[in-house]
C-alpha cells in the first residue's frame, strides 16, 4: 500500500526541503519506489535533487494550471530509486487563482491519484506557510511528517499551531495522521536542544526516535545539487536518515478499514 506522507512546518528552516530529498534518498536505496512532490513555489527539493524545473516533461504548476497530468510530468529517476514532479516559481501564483475556484482544498489530491499507486512512498514538500498549497498536500496525504528545528527557541510554539490546525482538518473528517515530530538540526550539547526536547512531550503528538544531527554537509550537499546521503553515505547524517526510514516503516499506520469491512 503506498504512503502519502506530508513534510510540513509553517516555518522556513525547519528542513522540510533537507529531510523530504534525504528521505526519499533513503528510501528509495531501500528498495521503495519514491516519488517527490515539490509543492514549495521555491523548488527547493527540486533544486536540492540537483534538478531545474525546467529539465521535468512538466512542473506541478502545469499540472494545476490543467496544462498536464501529473503521469506525464514527472522527472523519472531525479535521483536513485526516486522520481519527481517538480516544482515551479509560478506556484505563487497559482495559489492566489486556487483561492476563487471550488474544491480547491482537493486539487492535488485529485491530480495525483493516477500515479501515487505506482510507488510505496510519496513525499510532499510543503511551503513554509500553513496556506491552501500546505492544506492541499494534507488532504493528499495520509500522514504528516513534522521536522523541528531544534536550534530554533520558537520551533515548539510554531509546532503547536501546526497540530492544532491538523486537529481542525480532523474535526472536518479530514483523514490525516500525524506520522511524527523529528528532531533535526540536533545538537544536544545546546541548551536550545534541551529545553525543547524536554517540552516536545506536552505536545501529545508521536516524536520519532530517530534525530538528524547538525551537519555543515547538508548546506553544501544544497548548493551541489547533491543530496547529503548520496554525497557522504557513510557519513553519520546518512546514517540517521536510514534509521528513519526504518522507522517509519515500523510506524506504518493501520489502514483505514473500507466501509465494507465496517458494515
Ligand atoms: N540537520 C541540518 N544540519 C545543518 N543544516 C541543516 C540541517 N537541516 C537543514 N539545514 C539547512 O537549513 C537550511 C533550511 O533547510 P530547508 O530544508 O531548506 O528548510 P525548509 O524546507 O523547512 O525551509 C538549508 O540551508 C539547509 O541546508
Ligand atoms: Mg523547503
Amino acid at each position: 500500500m503506498t504512503r502519502v506522507i506530508a513534510v510540513a512546518n509553517q516555518k522556513g528552516g525547519a528542513g522540510k526541503s533537507t529531510v523530504t530529498v534525504n528521505l526519499a534518498v533513503a528510501l528509495g536505496q531501500a528498495g521503495r519506489s519514491t516519488l517527490v512532490v515539490d509543492v514549495d513555489p521555491q523548488f527547493d527539493s527540486t533544486a536540492m535533487l540537483g534538478h531545474a524545473p525546467e529539465e521535468a516533461p512538466a512542473t506541478i504548476a502545469d499540472v494545476f494550471l490543467g496544462e498536464a497530468e501529473a503521469a506525464d510530468a514527472l522527472l523519472r529517476d531525479a535521483a536513485p530509486g526516486v522520481d519527481l514532479l517538480a516544482g515551479d516559481g509560478r506556484m505563487a501564483d497559482v495559489e492566489l487563482t486556487l483561492v476563487s475556484q471550488v474544491r480547491r482544498e482537493e486539487f492535488l489530491a485529485e491530480a495525483l491519484h493516477e500515479v501515487v499507486g505506482t510507488y510505496d512512498v510519496v513525499l510532499l514538500d510543503c511551503p513554509p506557510n500553513l496556506g491552501l498549497l500546505t492544506v492541499n498536500a494534507f488532504l493528499a496525504a495520509d500522514e504528516v511528517l513534522v521536522p523541528i528545528s531544534m536550534i530554533d527557541r520558537n520551533a515548539y510554539k510554531g509546532a503547536a499551531t501546526l497540530l492544532r490546525t491538523l486537529a481542525t482538518l480532523r474535526r472536518r473528517r479530514v483523514d490525516v495522521a500525524t506520522l511524527g515530530l523529528l528532531r533535526n538540526n540536533v545538537d544536544p550539547r545546546r541548551n536550545t536542544y534541551q529545553t525543547l526536547n524536554d517540552a516536545l512531550p506536552a505536545l501529545d503528538a508521536p516524536l520519532l526516535d530517530a534525530e538528524i544531527p547538525m551537519r555543515s554537509g547538508f548546506h553544501d550537499a544544497t548548493t551541489e545539487g547533491i543530496p547529503l546521503v548520496l554525497r557522504k553515505p557513510d557519513g553519520r547524517a546518512a546514517q540517521a536518515f536510514r534509521e528513519l526510514a526504518r522507522e517509519i516503516e515500523a510506524r506504518s499506520v493501520a489502514p483505514t478499514a473500507t466501509l465494507a469491512e465496517v458494515a
